[in-house]
């Protein structure tokens, strides 16, 4: 599994969505001698989950079931831990259409925040785009950088730790599409032509 390519079985270490209803859901991380608790029951990963496909309807303890999903960024959106405010779907969609994002485009991102349109657009660049995204708080930064390993998207992503207003984005003339989600994107628009290609675009929000 990983967010840009399907698995059919669940494997050690995947990311789940534990579906146990559309108002009702959590993400897990799939581990041998593991347990997680629902309002239906435990959900024991060894014989509940691993070697599982992907969609099953698993049986709890007590008798309910839930559904185990494959990870979207859809999904990954309307679970993702919350570090700040984010995006949601609807605005992506948007996003990635006004960007005209498409498999194997380059883009810059700032802030990173809770990765939850970075996660989109990096399943949008796959499998030969890059995304290069760039946040100055350290520990969020360090957060996104180790979801991308823990979703096996790490290899189409790169994480800065530095203030975009001051120090860009640490590439020029490479980008298709730069994305500004911070306070004050007046004050990067310098450093997004820089990094642009002739013909790229750029959206803000703040
Ligand atoms: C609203 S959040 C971004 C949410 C993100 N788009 C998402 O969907 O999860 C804004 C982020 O920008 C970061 N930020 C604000 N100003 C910045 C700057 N000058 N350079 C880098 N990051 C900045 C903040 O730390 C925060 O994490």
């Amino acid at each position: 599994m990983s967010f840009v390519e399907y698995g059919e079985y669940i494997q050690e270490g995947d990311i789940a969505i534990v579906f146990l209803g559309r108002e009702s859901m959590f993400p897990v991380k799939a581990q041998h001698g593991t347990q997680t608790q629902t309002k239906y029951g435990v959900i024991r990963h060894s014989s509940d989950l691993i070697g599982k496909r992907f969609g099953s309807k698993v049986n709890c303890s007590k008798g309910g079931w839930v559904y185990v999903l494959h990870p979207t960024p859809e999904l990954w959106t309307q679970n993702l831990p919350h570090r700040t405010q984010i995006l949601y779907s609807t605005d992506i969609s948007m996003i990635t259409m006004m960007l005209e994002l498409k498999p194997g485009s380059v883009v810059c991102e700032s802030g990173t925040g809770s990765g939850s349109l970075s996660h989109a657009i990096i399943r949008t660049i796959a499998p030969t785009g890059h995304l290069y995204t760039v946040e100055f708080h350290e520990q969020r930064a360090e957060k996104a950088a180790e979801e991308f390993r823990e979703h096996k998207v790490a290899h189409l992503a790169t994480v800065k730790n530095q203030d975009v207003c001051k120090e860009g984005f640490g590439v020029v003339g490479v980008a298709d599409a730069v994305f500004l989600d911070i306070p004050s994107p007046w004050e990067a628009i310098g450093h997004a032509k820089a990094a642009l290609k002739e013909e790229g675009k750029v959206a803000t929000c703040s």
